[in-house]
């Protein structure tokens, strides 16, 4: 277990590879889910991650047309885009909405600076989705349709059968989102299904040390999305943990019997 965030997650997958002879990394666990294709108690399986929580936190007056701050030295970027904080202005007595702005401005999001072992030490690249690893991924179209767990006790069951979806993105940062606007935003500018805490932290390490990687991550709640007066997780983090075990478990034998790196030194 590495404990919650992003410093815990990638410390330890750092520690693992640095104590031990580590082939490969699964990573698992539960996620608000941002796709409205699926539902609680279904699992996902990412292709990329990113981490959303690395930012430029732009100046009040300065806008999409104005220079980041440190972007010419190459350090920020306006290439992967933006949540403009008056999009979200929810002032009822103002007629023309849109018109007004935010002091909050505009936060942007940055690519993660990373220095893969193998290439040339203290000279930095930048990274924002993250693949997981092809062959991984590849088996694991074997997981969808397996059968997983759909009541929480004898009497509240989810309305259908908990499915495993290979999904096209996730991401993480240090954020518990149970916010409705932000999840859409989430949804609509990355295209994401999983939002958590940790696999994109655990998905840069294992870039940067050339180890493969994939991370599955099951639905627990909607991220504030949902119609529930409070966030699902509390009674639904049971069968999501669950679920993402079960897929884990029937993973292991697939990348054994395949002879993928798993057993192969
Ligand atoms: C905006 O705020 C008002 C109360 O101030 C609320 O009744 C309304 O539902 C809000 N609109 C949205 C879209 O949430
Ligand atoms: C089943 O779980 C639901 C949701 O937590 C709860 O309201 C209900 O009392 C539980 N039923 C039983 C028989 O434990």
């Amino acid at each position: 277990m590495t404990g919650l965030g992003m410093v815990n997650a990638g410390i330890t997958t750092q520690l693992l590879l640095s104590l031990f002879n580590v082939i490969g990394v699964l990573h698992f666990g539960i996620a608000g889910n941002a796709n409205t294709e699926l539902e609680i108690g279904d699992v996902s399986i990412p292709e990329f991650w990113a981490h959303t929580g690395l930012w430029v936190w732009q100046r009040y007056g300065d806008g999409s047309e104005s220079e980041l701050p440190l972007e010419s030295n190459g350090d920020y970027t306006r290439n992967i885009g933006y949540l403009k904080f008056s999009d979200y202005n929810n002032d009822t007595t103002t007629q023309h909405n849109e018109d007004k702005d935010n002091l909050l401005n505009n936060v942007w999001y940055q690519s993660e600076e990373v220095f893969p072992i193998n290439t040339e030490p203290e000279t930095r690249q930048h990274a924002f989705w993250v693949p997981v690893d092809n062959n991984y991924f590849a088996l694991s179209k074997q997981l969808e349709g397996m059968e997983l767990e759909r009541c929480i006790n004898d009497t509240m069951c989810l309305p259908r059968a908990p499915k495993v979806a290979r999904v096209e993105r996730g991401v993480s940062a240090d954020i518990f989102v149970d916010n409705a606007a932000y999840r859409n935003f989430l949804s609509s500018k990355f295209n994401v299904t999983p939002i958590d805490m940790e696999s994109a932290a655990v998905a840069l390490i294992c870039y940067q040390q050339k180890i493969p990687f994939i991370a599955i991550r099951s639905l627990s709640d909607l991220a504030g999305g949902g119609s529930a007066i409070s966030n699902e997780a509390s009674t639904f983090t049971p069968l999501a943990a669950q679920n993402a075990v079960a897929a884990l478990i029937k993973l292991v034998p697939l990348l054994a019997s395949k002879g993928t790196s798993v057993y192969s030194s």
